[in-house]
């Protein structure tokens, strides 16, 4: 006894949300304002690896992320650990000849390794792939028996937008209406195959850690914000209804406009904060020109738009012709060492441009 480890390694994609959440309306459980909607890339692409152990030798739980020591005492890794603890189970491991019963877990400490393998917190949601990794690698080493659903509402206690990435595909977090936030989770709405034209481009503006955190972000605008009140209630309910329909027939127009036009309130709900709030930068607002002025002279739309909280472009094209001519004018407008800030392109799990 004392000696053994049991050890569980999970990935994670990170998701872009093409109709976004920004406010809470609780703050401790992290239950949004809206409902919203993301895309979870491929896996190959932006994700995060964490390897989850325990051991009757460790004394504390502890975390290294990205092989730095973090802390793991804030609210919210303490609420998933907590949550899945819970929900524990019995663990009989025949091959290692290891047996933890459901009640010992409460006394067992963990460590855990986490990688990402795109900047941290860059705008690039590396806290979505982050916790649902956590979460689902913890609920395999305890054998808690919760479906994808309900430990979407364990991550999402995490980061609110890592519930979506419990699921590949075109994913919708309910709000939900319950105050125990049960009922605020992530349902898949297509998977992976629904759609595999789709090409993401990201292009890497900076990588350089924001400035304003989503969480004093979020704070703010729900304190300042009359816009936001307008969204959340008139505007979001009728988009997602508008974006389910453009996944489901695989309409690119529809999905192009929304999605734009989503990512453009959501920065426009940022600058009607006060203090107003940043987070594209010129670079960002340039490559919005240059994508904008591509689709109005084709006449249909070849390629989506969306910015999170940071710089850095997300960019969704139709199919991967329009990817690659979408590619040649973006290195057309942000060569290489031009002194734009942009340093890099991610094309699916090649990153180009270094
Ligand atoms: O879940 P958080 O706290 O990282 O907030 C994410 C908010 C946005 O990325 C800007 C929008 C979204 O829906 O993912």
């Amino acid at each position: 006894a004392g000696k053994w480890v049991r050890m569980v390694t999970a990935q994670t994609p990170t998701n872009i949300a093409v109709i976004k959440y920004w406010g809470k309306r609780d703050e401790a459980l992290i239950l949004p304002v809206n409902d919203s909607i993301s895309v979870t890339l491929d896996p190959a692409h932006l994700c995060t690896t964490t390897t989850v152990a325990v051991s009757p030798s460790f004394d504390q739980d502890r975390m290294w992320l990205n092989g730095k020591e973090i802390s793991l005492a804030g609210g919210r890794f303490q609420s998933c650990l907590r949550e899945i603890r819970s929900r524990a189970c019995d663990v009989e491991d025949e091959e290692k000849g290891i047996k933890i019963a459901k009640k010992e877990w409460e006394n067992l400490h963990l460590h855990i390794a986490s990688y990402n393998n795109f900047p941290t917190a860059a705008g690039l949601a590396s806290s979505a792939a982050g916790f649902a990794c956590l979460v689902f690698a913890l609920a395999k080493l305890m054998n808690a028996k919760e479906d994808q659903s309900q430990l979407s509402a364990i991550a999402r206690q995490g980061s609110g937008s890592a519930c979506r990435s419990l699921y590949g595909g075109f994913v919708k977090w309910i709000m939900g209406n319950d105050e125990d936030g049960r009922d605020s989770l992530a349902v898949q709405l297509a998977d992976e195959k629904h759609w595999d034209d789709l090409v993401i481009i990201i292009a890497v503006v900076s990588s350089r850690q924001k400035e304003t955190s989503s969480t004093s972000g979020m704070r703010e605008t729900v304190e300042t914000s009359l816009l936001l009140k307008h969204r959340a209630k008139e505007i979001v309910p009728k988009r997602i209804v508008q974006m389910e329909e453009a996944i489901k027939n695989r309409d690119f127009a529809s999905f192009a406009q929304l999605t734009c036009t989503d990512s453009n309130q959501f920065h426009a709900v940022c600058l009607d904060t006060s203090p107003p709030i940043f987070y594209m930068n010129d670079t960002s607002h340039r490559i919005i020109s240059v994508v904008e002025k591509w689709n109005r002279s084709e006449g249909v739309p070849q390629v989506a738009y969306t910015f999170d909280a940071g710089p850095n472009a997300v960019m969704i094209a139709r199919d991967r012709k329009a990817a690659s001519l979408l590619l040649q004018r973006l290195l057309f407008h942000f060569p290489p060492n031009a002194d734009t800030d942009l340093n890099s392109y991610i094309i699916g799990d090649k990153s180009i441009l270094q």
